[in-house]
């Protein structure tokens, strides 16, 4: 069968290293069939809007400040995102809490990454979070998202260990290693449709 025309729309608002890591596998023929078809951030200056250009890879800012309010800001990015007809929102490093009318807009087909062993170590600084707790495994997540904060179904994890000498900044970079190889895993299972979410558990169909 040939590999189908499997469209992603990528949410960014910073660095984009996670944006780099799918544009990666996909240039290594990893995701047959998948492209990035718009590159979405609510930052202007973020880094990951130039990754993204570099690629060829169409990019639009959606700022925030330039709408009456959340209700149409998120109905600014569902309107971008559905004009091009995305199969799947993978959110990299979007660090704005969806609303209700962009999840029901594409229920089930939005994913996040988070560097934390969900469900510890929701929301900002997880890997600050960790240190503070004392955990000596910590890692992160790939999950399908909801309109709870970073609560929604897991699809993969990586653990990565905490060490006595680490700071936020040393963790956060061994943890982004594996966010690199866990997200384009995950998206290969979302395109395979491997995944099938059962309550709150995304339960993952062997090939
Ligand atoms: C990544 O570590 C990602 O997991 C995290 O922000 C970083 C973005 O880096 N996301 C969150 O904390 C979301 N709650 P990147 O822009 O280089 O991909």
């Amino acid at each position: 069968m040939e590999p189908k025309d499997f469209k992603l729309a990528v949410l960014v608002s910073g660095r984009g290293s996670n944006l780099q890591a799918i544009i990666d596998s996909i240039e290594r023929g990893e995701l047959p069939g998948a492209r990035v078809a718009l590159v979405l951030s609510d930052v202007a200056e973020a880094p990951a809007l130039k990754r993204a250009s570099r690629h060829g890879i169409e990019t639009r800012v959606v700022d925030p400040k330039a709408f009456a309010g959340k209700i149409e800001f998120n109905q600014a990015m569902v309107e971008a995102i559905q004009a091009r007809g995305a199969d799947l929102v993978c959110l990299a490093g979007f660090m704005r809490i969806l609303g209700k009318g962009f999840i029901e807009a594409f229920r089930g087909r939005i994913v996040n990454i988070h560097p934390s062993l969900l469900p510890a170590f929701p929301g900002l600084h997880p890997q600050q979070q960790a240190l503070d707790y004392g955990v000596k495994i910590s890692g992160c997540t790939v999950h399908f998202v909801d309109e709870t904060v970073d609560g929604g179904a897991v699809i993969l994890q990586s653990a990565v260990p905490v060490l006595e000498e680490d700071d936020a900044g040393r963790l956060a970079a061994r943890i982004l290693e594996q966010e690199h190889l866990l997200y384009p895993r995950a998206i290969r299972l979302f395109m395979e449709g491997r995944l099938t979410l059962t309550g709150r558990k995304a339960l993952i169909k062997e090939n």
